[in-house]
């Protein structure tokens, strides 16, 4: 948290279409409009948090501002440190290397991002001998700085991967990231493969080291409860595309678009007393290789009208730093975190 006013990212329009190849000669069939047209900003040290449900993009979003995917179209302007703007969209993997110094990802399942056959030290030291940063003695000190960092005690460093527990893991993996001091993470479901005694300790120390050392982070999780509490501000995607993003009280408590209406009814309500009022969506999540013409939300709204089917709506300022793509957003009175 503690944002400043200054941009470090700019996301417009950004599509990534996987295209699908069927039979012998393998032609394109059609695409997977994995992310379909997605904006928005951040400023240096916000969090933002990413949700919607698996398969609606979020991973794909992380990934095509990294580069790790070229994307079909779209800008992803970049803010360095020395006052240059890049677009990562376009330029090459070589000017691309400096960068991914800058802006890390963490990965959902922390074993398997670990290579198995390294120790600890080796692990975390990798990236500094990689990008030449500390080397022998150096290094090893800056490895239990680290791990100290993030809760690990360094006399462990000469063990094995699979000599920890998952949370454990999942800290090894953040001291690796944190290892070239990067200034943006996109930490991708950090917490869903663990336990969720374990999640909390993890949510935590990623919000103190976030606070700490003053990053711009995009916490990606599939349901709103892991992330109301480490974001500035949510965005909810909802079949490649961002349906509503906003300020994180101001969507929970007062939520514009049908969609997010749900999520937040599926929020666990902090007084165990009080029975939860959960809207339950009727239906599939329709397929980002054939979405539905309208309103991609329309065939499990219930608020839809005759428009939806045919016009999609634009994600628009509709309150001030209030987004939502819905034509009815100004007209619904929609129920929020504990409304009836
Ligand atoms: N490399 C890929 N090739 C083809 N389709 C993909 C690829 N990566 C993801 N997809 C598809 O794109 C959609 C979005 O996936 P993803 O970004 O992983 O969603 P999320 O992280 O929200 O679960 C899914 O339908 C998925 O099957
Ligand atoms: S545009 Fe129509 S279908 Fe889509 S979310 Fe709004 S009311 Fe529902
Ligand atoms: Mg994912």
């Amino acid at each position: 948290m503690d944002a400043n006013d200054t941009i470090i990212l700019e996301v417009k329009d950004l599509k990534m279409y996987f295209p699908i190849y069927r039979g012998l000669l393998q032609t394109v069939t059609g695409h997977v409009k994995a992310v379909d047209g997605v904006s928005f900003s951040l400023k240096e040290r916000e969090v933002l948090g990413l949700v919607g449900e698996s398969g609606c993009g979020k991973t794909t979003v992380g990934r095509t501002i990294l580069r790790l995917y070229d994307p079909t179209s779209g800008e992803v302007r970049y803010h360095r440190q020395n006052g240059e703007w890049v677009d990562i969209a376009r330029i090459s993997q070589k000017k691309m290397k400096p960068l991914r110094r800058e802006m890390r990802m963490i990965f959902q399942d922390p074993f398997s991002s670990l290579n198995p056959r390294l120790t600890v030290k080796d692990l975390i030291g990798e990236p500094l001998e990689i990008h030449n940063i500390a080397h022998g003695r150096e290094a090893e000190e800056k490895v239990a700085s680290l791990m100290r960092s993030v809760g690990l005690d360094p006399a462990y460093m000469r063990r094995y991967p699979h000599e920890f527990s998952g949370g454990q893991r999942q800290r090894i993996g953040l001291a690796r990231t944190l290892s070239l001091n990067p200034r943006l993470i996109i930490a991708d479901e950090p917490v869903s493969a663990l336990d969720v005694s374990v999640q909390a300790q993890v949510l935590n120390l990623l919000q103190e080291l976030q606070a700490q050392l003053g990053l711009t982070l995009i916490f990606v999780a599939h349901d709103l409860s892991v992330v109301e509490h480490i974001s500035d501000r949510i965005a909810v995607m909802y079949v490649g595309k961002i349906v509503e993003l906003s300020e994180t009280e101001t969507l929970l408590y007062h939520p514009l678009h049908p969609y997010t209406e749900a999520l937040v009814s599926a929020i666990p309500p902090a007084d165990p007393e009080i029975q939860p009022n959960r809207i339950v969506l009727q239906g599939d999540v329709p397929s980002p290789a054939n979405p539905p013409a309208g309103c991609i939300f329309h065939p499990r709204c219930r608020y839809a009208v005759d428009r939806c089917q045919q016009e999609l709506p634009a994600l628009q300022e509709v309150e001030a730093g209030h987004y939502a793509a819905c034509h009815l957003a100004k007209e619904l009175t929609l129920r929020g975190i504990g409304g009836a």
